[in-house]
């Protein structure tokens, strides 16, 4: 029988992880069944303990269960402590394991587009879990400040409160997005503006050599507005590809090259 792998959350349809575990299966010839489970809102855990107990391999975690993961392991990697949150599950030694692959399937992607992240000055705008997931990762490929601006500040604040510790070789700053300006080899946007269909505007006087929206296939005034100033420019599906090889790799001990899959 095929190894089992699925993806939970709710809503779930939307997911696209089952093709991209699957084409990484066919590209390294491992026979595996990855499927979508929809959860109850508040039958997450029970939903997991059968997936194991039948005999599942791992399972990738998505909104808005992320916490929920993170909650239930019994054993966390690094990574993921400082997320605060799991996207990644298995099963060692009768235990429940949990990764946080987003923050290094981020890495992976601005690597593959060959943007250097060295001693680099990031921008990251927003301050929610995607901003939480994404620090630790950049940190660990060389960055050397991120300065993370939020539409509310005090959650900046307290973002770089808790991460602070976990991050000492870089500069972390917090700053109102009204205030936003300066000079950035790289800008982030991981506010969930894209999503709810809203504006980001940003101010003219805000400079950056290159612009990473973590939200995909769908219309951005954020990418709108670094095109037209000509920056090159590249959208989260990367990111996604990213993750899902991070998590492939945990569970079948091969990695997938991501240029293979953009
Ligand atoms: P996620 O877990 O995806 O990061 P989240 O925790 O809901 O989602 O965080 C959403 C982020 O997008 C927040 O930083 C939010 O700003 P506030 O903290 O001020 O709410 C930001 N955001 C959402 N819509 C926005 C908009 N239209 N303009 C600017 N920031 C926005």
């Amino acid at each position: 029988m095929s190894k089992q792998f699925a993806v939970i959350g709710n809503p779930i349809e939307q997911s696209r992880s089952p093709e991209l575990h699957h084409a990484f299966a066919q590209k390294t010839g491992l026979d595996i069944q990855y499927s979508k489970r929809l959860a109850p809102l508040d039958g997450f855990k029970d939903s997991v303990e059968r997936f194991f107990a039948e005999g599942g391999i791992g399972m990738n975690v998505t909104v808005p269960f992320k916490e929920q993961a993170f909650a239930q392991c019994a054993v966390l990697t690094e990574r993921a402590k400082i997320a605060g949150a799991v996207n990644t599950l298995w099963m060692q030694d009768g235990q429940l394991h949990g990764d946080n692959t987003d923050g290094q399937g981020l890495v992976n992607a601005i690597h593959a587009l060959d943007w250097s992240l060295e001693n680099t000055d990031i921008l990251i705008i927003g301050a929610g879990g995607a901003t939480r997931g994404v620090i630790y990762p950049l940190v660990q490929a060389g960055v050397k400040k991120i300065v993370i601006a939020n539409r509310t500040l005090a959650r900046a604040e307290q973002l770089v409160v808790d991460l602070k510790a976990a991050v000492p070789n870089a500069e972390l700053q917090a700053i109102a997005l009204n205030d936003l300006n300066g000079d950035f080899d790289l800008v982030i946007n991981a506010t969930s503006a894209s999503l709810s269909g809203e504006a980001l505007v940003l101010p003219e006087n805000l400079q950056f050599k290159h612009a990473y929206e973590m939200a995909y296939g769908k219309p951005s005034t954020f990418l709108d507005q670094a095109k037209a100033r000509h920056v090159p420019t590249s959208e989260g599906f990367g990111m996604l590809v990213g993750q899902a090889i991070e998590s492939f790799s945990i569970w079948n001990g091969v990695k997938p090259e991501l240029k293979d899959f953009l």
